[in-house]
């Protein structure tokens, strides 16, 4: 009883961390195509979620922690389930009926955990360097031109896009099955998976049009 409870809870606890980064992917999306839509509003915005105390030391740590453990809990069920699979391969007939996305969540996890560290490198480190070592005077103005300048280098952007396209592969299948591991079966199955495939995609390619859209457009530094 006691292997197959902690299972369910590791997939249970799976899902949970991963629909909350989905949240965050949503928020995070809202805000940064305000770079391309209205600059004056990304500032202001961007402004107020660096200098509020609430965000920087209450939701900036939980999100963190949130990604540290999806990242960690992924590896730990990949190893349990590649065990599980040497035991039984006999009757598992590989890709039969799995999609190579639910078959390679660990290959896109990993391409999305490459991507967050160059990520926190390009603006988290240097924002966290910016107002907690530096300590320079506060100008509201300055993160549209510093986000634009991020998306000069064309092999940076490159990254990005491919990264998101591993994003796309990822949520296709995580998105959709974390409803099913956190026992969401009900009439309203379908449309929410229906919900959750057009997320998928919707929001990598969102992303990936900002990534185009700032490199293409960018500002005199
Ligand atoms: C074109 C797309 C994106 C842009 C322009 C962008 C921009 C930014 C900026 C400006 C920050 C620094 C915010 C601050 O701390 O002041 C940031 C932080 C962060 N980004 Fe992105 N981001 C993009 C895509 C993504 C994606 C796809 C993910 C997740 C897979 C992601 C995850 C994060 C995380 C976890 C942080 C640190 C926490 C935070 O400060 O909000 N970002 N991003």
């Amino acid at each position: 009883m006691g292997m197959i409870s902690s299972s369910i809870a590791r997939k249970v606890a799976m899902a949970l961390s991963g629909l909350f980064l989905v949240f965050f992917l949503g928020q995070h999306f809202t805000i940064n195509i305000m770079a391309v839509i209205a600059p004056d509003l990304f500032n202001e915005t961007s402004h107020f979620m660096g200098s509020n105390p609430l965000v920087q030391y209450l939701l900036q740590p939980v999100l963190i922690f949130g990604v540290v453990f999806h990242f960690v809990m992924g590896f730990i069920l990949e190893l349990k389930n590649r065990k599980a699979r040497e035991v039984s391969y006999a009757k598992y007939k590989g890709s039969a009926n799995a999609s190579w996305a639910s078959r390679n969540m660990i290959i896109s996890g990993l391409v999305i955990l490459a991507f967050i560290g160059l990520h926190f490198y390009d603006f988290w480190i240097p924002e966290l360097i910016h107002k907690y070592v530096e300590s320079h005077p506060e100008d509201p103005t300055r993160y549209y031109a510093e986000t634009v300048h991020k998306f000069e280098n064309p092999i940076r952007v490159g990254l990005y896009v491919l990264a998101f396209v591993l994003l796309a592969v990822h949520l296709w299948h995580g998105f959709a099955s974390s409803f099913q591991s956190v026992g969401f079966n009900n009439k309203y199955a379908t449309a929410l998976t229906k919900f959750a495939k057009m997320y998928a995609i919707l929001i990598p390619a969102g992303f990936i049009f900002i990534a185009i859209y700032l490199h293409l457009n960018q500002i005199p530094h």
